[in-house]
């Protein structure tokens, strides 16, 4: 309805604008002037910039959405609303913020992440601020490791000085070559300026698995121990997670590097999800879909999963991952 306002005004002016170009050349030039510079509110109007119209922290937002949409992730509920306020509402960071999500796959990190984007841009992960790195998509070769290196350099770059709050997000870091991580690890550092650019109100999500299985033994042993999940703090899960992450090989390398130098500033830990957390996720898939949430259906499609340890099925192997695609069955 806005915009249709804006095209019938710019119309106007134009037709306005060839109207006294046949008589006056000086109100023509403050006409069209006029209609240039209302074509640039239209424009700014229409399209994203790096401007607070288009991109402001909702706090408020974050929190909500948090509580209600991601589910079963106490722990990282908590840094993540912590980690993402204290640096959204500091105006004058000393780094970039560095987020490491870890956890198995459909606990939820590709879900935070969306919520983050969500809470700061307008447009949320349609942003032109907002990066998504895949290795297996972006970077699929290792011998091109040196013109990856140097495009993504670019690509930060380019970006950051386009737009300081520029987020990146890294999914699959764990597949991902050191020698490319060693490539950013500038970016993350606590530099004031690097070429002339500051990266400090930037946001860098890395997503791995790595740490994973230690964080299912532990809330496993939450579960054999009847202790409520709940229980569980991120301090039982920090030396784990840092363990398992400095002695498994594949992943060791780009964590030892990034945490030597304490570049990542939250490590954030997904817990496995149980049957009741799969049925809680397909009564919100259900709403967000737009349909009449369905508590039957919903037991249904959780109890299609697998579930593991095999003699217990506590945990869905696969998290909530694959329910909305299910749903899709029962249209
Ligand atoms: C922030 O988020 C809340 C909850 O989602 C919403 O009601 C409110 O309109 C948002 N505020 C802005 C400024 O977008
Ligand atoms: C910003 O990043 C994208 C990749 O997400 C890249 O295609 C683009 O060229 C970059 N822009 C600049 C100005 O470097």
């Amino acid at each position: 309805m806005k915009v249709a306002h804006l095209y019938l005004l710019v119309h106007v002016f134009l037709t306005a604008g060839v109207l006294v170009n046949a008589f006056d050349p000086i109100t023509t030039t403050v006409v069209l002037g006029i209609g240039a510079s209302l074509g640039r509110q239209i424009y700014n109007y229409l399209h994203e910039s790096c401007s607070p119209k288009w991109i402001t922290f909702n706090a408020t937002g974050l929190k909500a959405d948090l509580e209600r949409k991601l589910i079963g992730q106490h722990i990282a509920s908590r840094i993540i609303l912590r980690a993402v306020n204290g640096f959204m509402s500091n105006s004058n960071p000393k780094k970039p913020l560095v987020l490491s999500l870890h956890g198995w796959t459909g606990t939820g990190k590709n879900f935070v992440s969306q919520l983050i984007a969500d809470s700061i841009y307008k447009e949320g992960m349609d942003s032109n601020f907002v990066h998504v790195f895949t290795s297996e998509l972006h970077f699929p070769h290792a011998s091109q490791l040196e013109t990856y290196k140097s495009q993504l350099q670019q690509w930060i770059k380019g970006n950051v000085t386009n737009c300081a709050h520029s987020m990146f997000i890294f999914d699959e870091m764990d597949q991902m070559h050191p020698g490319l991580i060693d490539g950013i690890k500038p970016y993350l550092d606590y530099y004031d300026k690097l070429d002339g650019v500051s990266y400090r109100k930037a946001i860098f999500i890395f997503l791995s698995n790595a740490g994973g299985d230690s964080i299912v033994q532990k809330a496993l042993d939450f579960w054999r121990g009847g202790r409520d999940r709940e229980e569980i703090q991120l301090r039982d899960l920090e030396t784990e997670l840092s363990l398992s992450v400095f002695n498994n090989k594949k992943s060791g390398l780009w964590h030892t590097s990034l945490i030597d130098k304490n570049l990542v500033d939250f490590f954030v830990p997904f817990l496995p999800l149980e049957y009741r957390h799969v049925v809680q996720c397909a009564m919100a898939e259900m709403i967000a879909a737009e349909r009449q949430p369905d508590q039957n259906l919903a037991e249904q499609l959780a109890k299609d999963l697998v579930y593991f340890p095999k003699a217990d099925r506590v945990f869905s192997v696969k998290g909530c991952k694959t329910i909305g695609s299910k749903l899709d069955y029962y249209t």
